[in-house]
């Protein structure tokens, strides 16, 4: 059977010349891994941040930061494995950290209220995720609602949750990478901040993919954090009484 197609087959508004090149600021690269974003405007905002292992993401945070790309203070490190190795970068940047063991804790929510005191009690603004690899519960999600952040190394929605590049693998897609996103009480489905897309290569194992993935995490993370810092201050400046 053959179909046949008439003009009218196709919506009027279609504008007849199609441009020949996205326009500047959203070349195709810059869709794949968005170039690094400065901010937030204002007062450096004060971050806490949890992480369970090795610490890159914190690092490129720190690093940001250091280097006048991201106006922030990390007001404390929070991590819950005592051999961490995020604990010996906090110690190199100098940033007081705490170990908050869930092991220690007889629930999440034990776990989460603590956490809560604790950025409370260093005045922290907004909460990054930098590789917490604990579920969080609406104690920690309700105090710090729409002021948590999440890096998750997958392009959500798809492969939410543990194992994210294998699932990746798996699956058989050509296309992986990574997410910042506010977090929500369902776990890898807050709003979308920031993504990078990361090809996979033929015979990338688990390994060689997450590292290619981790590099555009610590590539986007910082712009996400100021992205969405700055939308919020716009959101309050709007709705402050003038
Ligand atoms: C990252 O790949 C992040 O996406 C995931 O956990 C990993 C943490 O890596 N949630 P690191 O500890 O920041 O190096």
């Amino acid at each position: 059977m053959s179909i046949q197609l008439s003009s009218t087959d196709f919506p009027a508004d279609l504008p007849a010349d199609l441009p020949a090149a996205l326009p500047a600021d959203l070349q195709a690269e810059h869709l794949i891994s968005p170039p690094p974003q400065a901010g937030p405007s204002g007062p450096p905002v004060r971050l806490g941040i949890l992480a369970s292992g090795s610490g890159s993401n914190f690092e490129a945070i720190a690093q940001a930061i250091a280097q006048g790309q991201l106006n922030a203070t990390i007001a404390v490190l929070i991590y819950n494995n005592p051999g961490a190795g995020v604990v010996a970068r906090g110690n190199r940047h100098n940033i007081p950290s705490l170990l908050l063991n869930h092991r220690d804790y007889d629930s999440r929510e034990a776990l989460d209220a603590k956490i809560v005191a604790s950025l409370q009690a260093h005045g922290v603004e907004w909460v990054v995720m930098a590789g917490w690899m604990r579920i969080v519960t609406p104690m920690l999600i309700d105090a710090f609602a729409e002021r948590m952040i999440n890096i998750h190394p997958s392009l959500l929605p798809s492969f939410k949750g543990l194992g994210a590049i294998d699932q990746a693998l798996a699956s058989g897609v050509t296309i992986a990478g990574c997410t910042v996103h506010l977090v929500t009480a369902e776990m890898d489905s807050g709003p979308v901040l920031m993504q990078a897309a990361v090809p996979i290569l033929p015979g990338d194992t688990a390994e060689s993919l997450h590292q290619r993935v981790q590099v555009q995490e610590h590539r986007i993370l910082p712009g996400a954090i100021a992205l969405a810092v700055n939308r919020a201050r716009a959101r309050l400046t709007e709705t402050a009484p003038s």
